[in-house]
């Protein structure tokens, strides 16, 4: 049994107790490999930004379970190598499916667990939530629970439809299960694609698509039911059309990859919305600058001359989020 608070790492409750007071947003950031973890810590030890670093079952079964936790560890020593004296670093599992997932991860040192029940029956998922918090708090290990479906592709989750959070629902959920933060939907979803073209209109002068509107309304009325519980956003990344732009001149093929709008995420953010995952847009920097070095230099076979610009490029994206859309720096002194 290992526990976060000797690895340095910290849990999310007084992270969203502050995000909601100071009506900003944590970003939570999901790493694979070494070029991602070092962009997401250097990102958040330039602006002072908490953080919660998500490990997801593609990531487990990508990099192994153990790697990553380890890595999570020597991330909060070289935040500090950075000149981050106090680094507030979250290790969180994205997306747990089981008790067992749950249990492990609370047991190797993960601060955080999502146990995300959002595909079963309303009693199931409440019966599988209820079993991790009260597992997970016995160690102060915080609990993120789901209500609600949404679309798109995650690695392993995969639905084809979404269904709003039924705001009625969510005051018996959270007391029912004990859980300490609640992912709901309202529009967004996994992926570089969350729309199809058909849900969206398109620019006149871009022939770009134009997403539908998030439901604030579900928000509100969630928020109205459960004030000051912190609410949070999956699939939140906006697809810069930048990315893809570079990415489709320079041999990729992302044909009308779309994301959520900054300014909606910005305005999620002010509420209580205090956790943002992003990790499509991360690959999207990622790839777009190892196509543009491979396209433009064919001869280059060193991975270090196109890691480290696509680790440059997140670097950029990671710190854009926080300062522009999140609203998290300097909140982590
Ligand atoms: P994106 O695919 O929009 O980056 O969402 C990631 C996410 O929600 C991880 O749980």
């Amino acid at each position: 049994m290992v526990n976060y608070k000797d690895l340095g790492l910290v849990n999310t409750r007084e992270m969203f107790a502050k995000a909601i007071d100071g009506g900003y947003a944590i970003p939570a950031f999901n790493f694979n490999n070494m070029e991602q973890l070092q962009a997401i810590i250097k990102a958040c030890a330039e602006t002072k930004s908490p953080v919660i670093l998500q490990v997801s079952s593609g990531a487990r079964k990508y990099a192994n379970q153990t790697l990553l936790r380890y890595m999570a560890e020597g991330a909060v020593e070289y935040a500090k190598e950075l000149g981050w004296e106090h680094p507030q670093i979250c290790l969180h599992l994205d997306h747990g499916d089981t008790f067992e997932l749950c249990k492990s991860c609370v047991d190797f040192g993960f601060s955080s667990v999502m146990i995300d029940g959002s595909s079963l029956p309303y009693e199931e998922n409440i019966a599988l939530t209820k079993q991790v918090v009260e597992y997970a708090h016995q160690f102060d290990v915080t609990v993120e629970a789901e209500l609600g479906v949404l679309a798109g592709v995650e690695d392993d989750v995969v639905a084809e439809e979404s269904h709003y959070t039924k705001p009625e629902e969510v005051i018996d959920f959270a007391t029912r299960t004990g859980c300490d933060s609640l992912a709901i939907s309202i529009g967004t979803s996994h992926g570089a694609y969350k729309f199809k073209p058909e849900q969206c209109t398109r620019d006149p002068k871009t022939g770009k698509l134009v997403p539908p509107p998030l439901a604030f309304d579900v928000l509100e009325e969630v928020e109205k039911k459960l004030p000051g519980f912190p609410i949070v956003l999956h699939g939140s990344s906006s697809v810069p059309q930048e990315y893809v732009d570079i990415i489709n001149t320079h041999g990729g093929n992302l044909p009308d990859a779309v994301g959520i709008p900054e300014d909606q995420l910005r305005k999620a953010a002010k509420s209580a919305v205090c956790k943002i995952n992003i990790d499509s847009d991360s690959r999207l920097a990622f790839t777009a600058a190892v196509r543009k070095v491979l396209a433009e230099k064919p001869g280059e076979f060193d991975p270090r001359k196109y890691c480290g610009p696509a680790r440059d490029e997140m670097v950029k994206l990671y710190k854009h989020k926080i300062i522009e859309v999140l609203g998290s720096d300097g909140k982590a002194l």
